[in-house]
């Protein structure tokens, strides 16, 4: 690059006064008072104020800096002036003022609908709101990343078109595969169960499908899932591994990301709070729990967004919930050996009424139970042949789960909808843009 440009960010500081500094970046807000324009410039990093004024800069500078819209792709030189009266409390007053190309008028305005703010994701990924919540992800997946490689895990790269389904039918997305039918994964599971018999513990972070037919806050039909298996591993050691996990992830939003956290409301001490051991509770105790307040509540029924809402609300703490009845749950989770009506798995619900944002269970390592569970599902046994193999040869008890990413990073950043957790949200009346 041949010129010095300065992060703004690192201009929001006292040591900075007077300097005199190159930025560049996006006209974010303006306004024009007495021979004098206003603009806010963001950068990857932040915004800052930029004083244009007539006698300060040549002639055609502050033309252009006029004629600017909001959106232009700017380069400014100027002098750092602290400024209470500015956002972030600096000011730069421009000796040059270049603009790199000048914007159309840019269709996002104040009180503009959801729906149309959807409509043009393209450009409102340009938010402050959007970017400081696609920095928090990128943070959490770097913990991710950390924390599976200092728990001895290889990252591997499991299929996305695939044979079967793994979590039921009613979500699956078809397509055409060579004029052959094929699935888009719902999980890597299958694939990283595979991977155990010579890695022994693996993870992945991969794009997963659901064709969910209703709109919820919590459902995309295209999500990134986090997802570990581990040969030897029982169910209690999973959960040791996934309270580490979603530690480690909070932990390090909350160090890196203070800033951003603190811009969408969440106060980044409660994430530094978050420390395992997580409270374990089993189903037959989440049953009660939750019939106190929603009493038509059955023993047997699965916990919905709202019973989950229940267990969580009055929380800071994720919870886990464990043994939850064999009838409601996949058909690779492993039946209970004290009781066969339950399977050891578990589901993590984070606090404060978001829900679920993982599941796991130990597998079932018996052939002919795994047969038996995917014909009560009415599923196409052959589809499952090679894994059942997996049964065939040298079988270890193993155990697994799958985090939801924008499950956590929703709770995280303290969001109302998922879809913000995402820069292009998919969901049942939406592919575009
Ligand atoms: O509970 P699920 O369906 O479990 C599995 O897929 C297992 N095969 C994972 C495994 O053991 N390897 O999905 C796991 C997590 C959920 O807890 C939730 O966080 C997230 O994936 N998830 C979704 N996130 C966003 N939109 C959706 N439609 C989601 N469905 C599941
Ligand atoms: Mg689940």
């Amino acid at each position: 690059m041949k010129h010095q440009f300065t992060d703004i960010e690192s201009l929001l500081d006292e040591k900075m006064e007077g300097k005199t500094v190159k930025i560049r970046g996006w006209v974010y807000r303006k306004r024009t008072a007495g021979g004098m324009n206003f603009l806010i410039v963001r950068d990857a990093t932040d915004v800052i104020q930029v004083a244009v004024k007539k006698d300060k800069v040549a002639e055609k500078d502050f033309a252009s800096a006029d004629k600017a819209l909001i959106e232009s792709a700017v380069e400014v030189e100027g002098i750092v002036k602290k400024d209470a009266r500015a956002i972030n409390g600096f000011e730069m007053q421009a000796v040059s003022f270049h603009v790199i190309h000048s914007a159309n008028a840019f269709p996002v305005a104040k009180d503009n609908s959801p729906e149309f703010l959807l409509d043009i994701r393209h450009l409102w990924v340009r938010s402050r709101e959007i970017s400081a919540i696609m920095k928090v992800k990128s943070t959490m997946l770097e913990a991710v990343r950390e924390h599976f490689k200092q728990e001895g895990y290889f990252e591997t790269t499991p299929p996305i078109i695939v044979s079967g389904a793994v979590e039921g039918g009613s979500t699956l997305f078809e397509m055409n595969y060579f004029g052959k039918k094929a699935y888009l994964s719902q999980s890597a599971q299958l694939y990283l169960e595979a991977l155990i018999f010579s890695l022994e513990k693996v993870y992945s972070i991969t794009p997963s499908f659901r064709a969910e037919k209703s709109r919820t806050l919590r459902h995309l039909a295209e999500y990134w899932h986090v997802e570990a298996e581990a040969a030897y591993a029982e169910l209690e050691d999973m959960l040791i591994l996934e309270e580490g996990l979603i530690s480690n992830m909070c932990q390090k939003a909350a160090t890196d990301r203070a800033k951003e956290l603190k811009f969408l409301g969440r106060d980044p001490a409660e994430m530094k709070k978050i420390e395992p051991p997580f409270d374990r509770i089993k189903y037959d105790e989440a049953v009660e729990l939750v019939q106190v307040k929603n009493p038509a509540f059955k023993w047997g029924d699965d916990l919905g967004t709202e019973d989950e809402r229940i267990l969580t609300q009055e929380r800071t703490l994720p919870v886990f919930v464990t043994h939850y009845p064999k009838h409601i749950k996949a058909f690779y989770m492993k039946e209970d050996p004290k009781n066969p009506k339950l399977v050891r798995c578990n589901d993590c619900l984070a606090p404060e009424g978001y829900g679920e944002i993982v599941g796991g269970s130990q597998r079932e390592e018996n052939v002919d139970k795994l047969i038996d569970r995917l014909k009560e599902e009415g599923a196409d046994v052959a589809a499952y042949e090679w894994y059942l193999d997996l049964r065939r040869y040298g079988s270890v008890p193993h155990s697994g789960f799958g985090l939801g990413l924008e499950r956590i990073v929703r709770w995280v950043c303290k969001l109302e909808h998922i879809r913000d957790t995402i820069p292009f949200p998919r969901v049942m009346n939406r592919s575009y843009p």
